[in-house]
């Protein structure tokens, strides 16, 4: 099968973004696990003073997790899908009532279109949740993601990236069979969903994305397990820029 990217992706997101937050809270943990990624960067004083990037922020369910992190950072959801996007906005309407939160924006663009748009230094913090496996070029848009943060900058990732033992990728083609396609088929959505399943299949193992940020340039990368069933399937991996640019 030919992965989905670029227009076909944002589009096959445009349509599937109705279902999407339903399909997601019947995930068990996958709000859970993005809060805990989302903590993992390790944000001080609730993000006071600090500008934090959500990269592929869908429709906002990333967003909410930085805003429970750090309620007191300025947070740029970026996404390429409009249909994404406009849940968030309505994510948003409903965290605006929460008192501390102080600044949330979205921007509609591809993430390969921000060098010519944003500064570099722009960012103290980047998190990026199930967004790497999906570009043309995830070398380049870490990259990009390196000068957009200052030094010292951080980075999280939150991606399913298969572990070392061969019952990892057995479990994950074993629930897309049983749950997350047939899911996909009833809303409508089965193109994206098997994207879903094969981008996984076919991206970085946990070990070969570390790898991968470190030769982009970050510094003390970790990689981090979350518990349940996707113990093995989904990771954090945290990591720095240098200190001096
Ligand atoms: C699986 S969703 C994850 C959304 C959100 N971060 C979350 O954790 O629920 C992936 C998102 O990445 C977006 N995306 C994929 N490729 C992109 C790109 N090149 N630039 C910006 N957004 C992209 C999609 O439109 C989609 O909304």
């Amino acid at each position: 099968m030919t992965l989905l990217r670029g227009d076909a992706l944002s589009e096959a997101f445009d349509q599937g973004s109705a279902a999407y937050d339903r399909l997601v809270a019947a995930s068990p943990g996958y709000h859970g696990h993005l809060r805990r990624s989302a903590r993992r960067l390790g944000l001080a004083d609730g993000g006071a003073g600090l500008r934090v990037l959500d990269l592929g922020c869908g429709t906002g369910a990333s967003t909410e997790a930085l805003i429970a992190a750090a309620p007191l950072a300025r947070v740029t959801g970026v996404d390429a899908s409009a249909g994404m996007l406009e849940r968030a906005a309505g994510m948003l309407e409903r965290a605006a009532a929460k008192p501390r939160l102080t600044h949330v924006e979205f921007v509609h663009a591809p993430a390969e279109a921000l060098a010519g748009r944003l500064a570099p230094g722009s960012f103290d913090a980047v998190f990026a949740g199930y967004l790497l496996r999906n570009v043309q070029d995830a070398d380049a848009v870490l990259g990009l993601v390196r000068r957009l943060l200052v030094p010292s900058g951080r980075l999280a990732v939150h991606e399913y990236t298969l572990g070392g033992s061969p019952v990892d990728r057995v479990v994950w083609n074993a629930v897309c069979s049983t749950i997350i396609r047939p899911a996909g088929r009833l809303t409508g959505d089965a193109r994206l969903y098997r994207h879903l399943q094969e981008s996984v299949n076919t991206f970085d193992t946990a070990p070969e994305f570390a790898g991968r940020l470190r030769k982009a340039g970050f510094q003390g990368v970790r990689v981090l397990p979350l518990p349940g069933w996707q113990t093995g399937i989904t990771h954090t991996f945290v990591g720095r820029t240098a200190q001096e640019a």
